[in-house]
């Protein structure tokens, strides 16, 4: 199988800007600095390429949304905050090829005639804005950002900004706004980012992902990007899979991969021969499947079609003997935590889904607690200012649909089945 970025993660020969040029790195931004503006936008269009960070958004289609006119700066944002539970790709370009992610950067921001990115990098990847930064360096050092960038007459500053390890500064708006030095609230929309985005500028805003494919659409073409994939998701992705298998880690993968060849074949399956029991698929926001709902293909669209979402392609292997009720309870303990409390239903619905959860496992449910979880659900999908209520309604309800008999049983029984204790 043809690959996109793994050429250059294999090892951490790629680090430096030496092995990454001595592999053909930074050529795409030459090739791409001699083409006009509108033909690499056109190129991206035609890649398919769908953003890596959550939503699947069209890339070419997003780029697209910046102002026509050019009378007042724009802004990249990278988004490296990477705090999607079960997620871990965007790390492995962070330190194995930070290059791919500066040349994405370099070549969209020519094409967009953009000349400030920032690249907000999460908290906790201490090591990872270390190597970016030293990238960054080498990077200017080289004369590919900087002033007057390969002597095109472009000039290109990148920042490496740090977060200070909050999930929510990971939605787009709240990113610019802790960029911005503000607290890390969401932002009400409209206006979206691409009118009035970081520091009222229009702006853009990209995962780490999406980015690093951009210099193989630019080298290669965006058809040759697309024909990697299937019909509406072109090349390839990463997916990480966690969780008790064999061969846990990061893979590149074309989108019409099957889940289930992911976890057995390429995973390796779960350590022991332990049966499966479930899998959450795209990171811990995404509906959960049950072991015989697997046998699907891993695009946006099937996913879609069965309830659940490729999101982040962050595959959470779940194996048979893990209490659900426990699992849940997890899950809402963090979502609670990492609610900005801004909007009611999320701030008092993720506080009541991590209190109702905590106590059914702990055997103190009682009769109507599920059928409150689902209510809650109710009340805070869709009705708040970003989308963190629903990334904790979609597990909750996902959990509740597809494994209801084990909270039933933990409130009739008064205590965990599995022999859980909190
Ligand atoms: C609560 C929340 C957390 C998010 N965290 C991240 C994140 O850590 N990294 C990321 O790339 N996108 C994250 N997103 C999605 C971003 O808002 C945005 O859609 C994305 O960065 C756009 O990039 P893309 O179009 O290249 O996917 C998050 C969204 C929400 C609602
Ligand atoms: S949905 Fe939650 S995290 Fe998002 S803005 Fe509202 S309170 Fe904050």
């Amino acid at each position: 199988m043809e690959t996109v970025l793994t050429t250059h993660l294999a090892d951490d020969r790629y680090r430096r800007i030496d092995g990454y040029r001595g592999s053909g790195g930074y050529e795409a931004l030459r090739k791409a600095v001699s083409m006009p503006r509108e033909s690499i936008v056109e190129e991206v269009r035609k890649a398919n390429l769908r953003g890596r960070g959550g939503a699947g958004f069209p890339a070419g289609v997003k780029w697209g949304f910046l102002p026509k006119d050019f009378s007042r700066p724009r802004v990249l944002v990278v988004n490296a905050d990477e705090g999607e539970p079960g997620t871990f790709k965007d790390r492995l370009i962070l330190t194995r090829g930070p290059h791919l992610l500066v040349e994405g950067i370099a070549i969209t921001c020519y094409a967009l005639a953009i000349h400030s990115a920032y690249i907000y990098i999460r908290g906790e990847y201490v090591l990872e804005a270390r190597i970016l930064e030293e990238a960054v360096a080498e990077a200017y050092a080289a004369g590919f950002l900087g002033k007057d960038l390969l002597g095109s007459g472009f000039d290109l500053d990148v920042t490496v900004h740090r977060g200070a390890g909050a999930y929510i500064c990971g939605e787009e708006t709240s990113t610019i706004n802790s960029l911005e030095g503000k607290r890390g609230w969401p932002r009400l929309k409209p206006p979206f980012p691409a009118s009035v985005g970081a520091f009222g500028l229009p702006t853009l805003v990209n995962n780490v992902e999406t980015l690093a494919d951009v210099p193989w659409i630019v080298a290669n073409g965006g058809e040759r990007f697309a024909a990697l994939g299937c019909e509406k998701n072109g090349g390839t992705r990463l997916v990480g899979v966690s969780g008790p298998v064999e061969r846990p880690g990061v893979y590149e993968l074309p989108a019409n991969v099957n889940l289930r060849d992911v976890i057995y074949d390429i995973a390796g399956g779960l350590r022991g021969g332990k049966p499966l029991k479930a899998v959450i698929p795209g990171g811990s926001s995404t509906p959960v499947l049950r072991a015989e709902e697997i046998d699907v293909t891993f695009d946006i669209e099937s996913m879609a079609k069965i309830g659940t979402m490729a999101g982040t392609s962050g595959v959470i292997v779940i194996p048979e003997g893990t209490c659900m009720v426990r699992a849940l309870s997890v899950l809402m303990n963090f979502y609670a935590h990492e609610s900005c409390g801004q909007c009611s239903p999320c701030r008092e619905g993720t506080g009541w889904l991590r209190k109702i959860t905590g106590r059914i496992e702990a055997g103190e449910g009682r009769p109507g607690d599920v059928e409150l979880i689902l209510d809650l659900c109710d009340n805070m999908m869709g009705r708040t200012i970003c989308a963190l209520a629903d990334a904790a309604a979609m597990p909750a309800q996902s959990f509740i649909w597809k494994f209801r008999e084990e909270f039933d049983r933990h409130i009739a029984e008064r205590k965990c089945p599995f022999g859980n204790s909190f």
